[in-house]
């Protein structure tokens, strides 16, 4: 990926999200999820991921972002995190900035660039209803220590009443917070990265740390190293997890040739974000 110019920012302004931040879940449509097939560059640039795929990586994705030593500079981080926004849609995000919620986590947050867009639409929300604003502790885990420096280094608070806080964690071996601690849990991309026994121990843990909302962004494509999960639903409701909204969507515009995708790196893939809610929420008094 090369340093993005402003005309890739512009590029991603022509998206419309600013005006349609949900644009991507119009966007997609089964017959044009068939329709990828007859697009060239997306058939290129899935050959070349899956070429790409890091050996260290697919033999060990937890060991691989452990050892992780990837610093990002400020336009690489804007630049993903608006380019990010097309598939991560904030579905339910309504939700973080009601009253009463007052911490929020993002597991497996990598650089910070999308706990950052959680703390921007917080603070826009409120200031659209006319808020003062609650105070919001945003909580982002991560395994990479170089990534969790990034977060540090390029997020800022939106708000005086917005915390951002980042430490480094293993989801699969526990965190060291209390049973319900946070009102919701956002879990963009961490899935996906895991074999089926740890996944199965980051639900449980998922489960037991989150008192009322999980929003979860997930790959339905296979690649090395990258596993779809189209049942997570069913998943999350074994926990006590009722899916509320559920869409799938392409990580770029869909277009029948050619690219929308400004740096052209990406292929086309397909993504599932859902929102589910707990169905038997703990009460405050036995939370706080
Ligand atoms: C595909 S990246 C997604 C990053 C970020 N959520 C985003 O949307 O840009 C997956 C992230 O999960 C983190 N991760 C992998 N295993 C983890 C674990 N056991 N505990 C916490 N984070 C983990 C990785 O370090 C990596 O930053």
């Amino acid at each position: 990926m090369h340093v993005p110019t402003p005309e890739d920012f512009r590029a991603l302004t022509d998206w419309g999200l600013v005006e349609r931040p949900f644009a991507a879940i119009d966007d997609y449509s089964a017959e044009r999820e068939h329709r990828r097939t007859e697009n060239d560059r997306h058939q290129r640039r899935r050959r070349e991921q899956e070429r790409n795929a890091s050996a260290e990586f697919v033999a060990d994705s937890q060991a691989y972002y452990r050892s992780m030593d990837r610093p990002i500079d400020r336009t690489k981080w804007s630049y993903l995190k608006r380019r990010k926004a097309w598939f991560q849609p904030p579905v339910g995000w309504n939700r973080f900035a009601a009253p009463g919620t007052s911490r929020v986590l993002d597991l497996g947050c990598g650089d910070g660039d999308q706990t950052q867009r959680v703390a921007d639409f917080v603070a826009g929300q409120w200031l659209s209803a006319g808020y003062d604003g609650f105070p919001l502790e945003i909580v982002g885990v991560d395994l990479s220590e170089s990534r969790v420096e990034n977060a540090r280094r390029h997020t800022r608070s939106p708000h005086e009443k917005i915390t951002l806080r980042f430490e480094t964690g293993d989801t699969v071996a526990g965190l060291d917070y209390g049973d319900d601690f946070f009102d919701h849990t956002l879990v963009m991309g961490l899935f996906e990265v895991l074999g089926d026994d740890p996944l199965e121990a980051v639900l449980d843990e998922l489960a037991r740390l989150t008192a009322q909302g999980i929003y979860v962004r997930d790959i339905l494509d296979a690649y090395p190293g990258l596993t779809p999960r189209p049942d997570l639903s069913a998943r999350l409701a074994d926990r006590g997890f009722d899916t509320v909204e559920r869409h799938k969507l392409f990580e770029e515009p869909f277009v029948a040739t050619g690219t929308h995708d400004p740096l052209d790196v990406w292929p086309m893939n397909v993504h599932q974000v859902l929102f589910a809610a707990a169905t038997d929420p703990p009460s405050p008094e036995d939370r706080y």
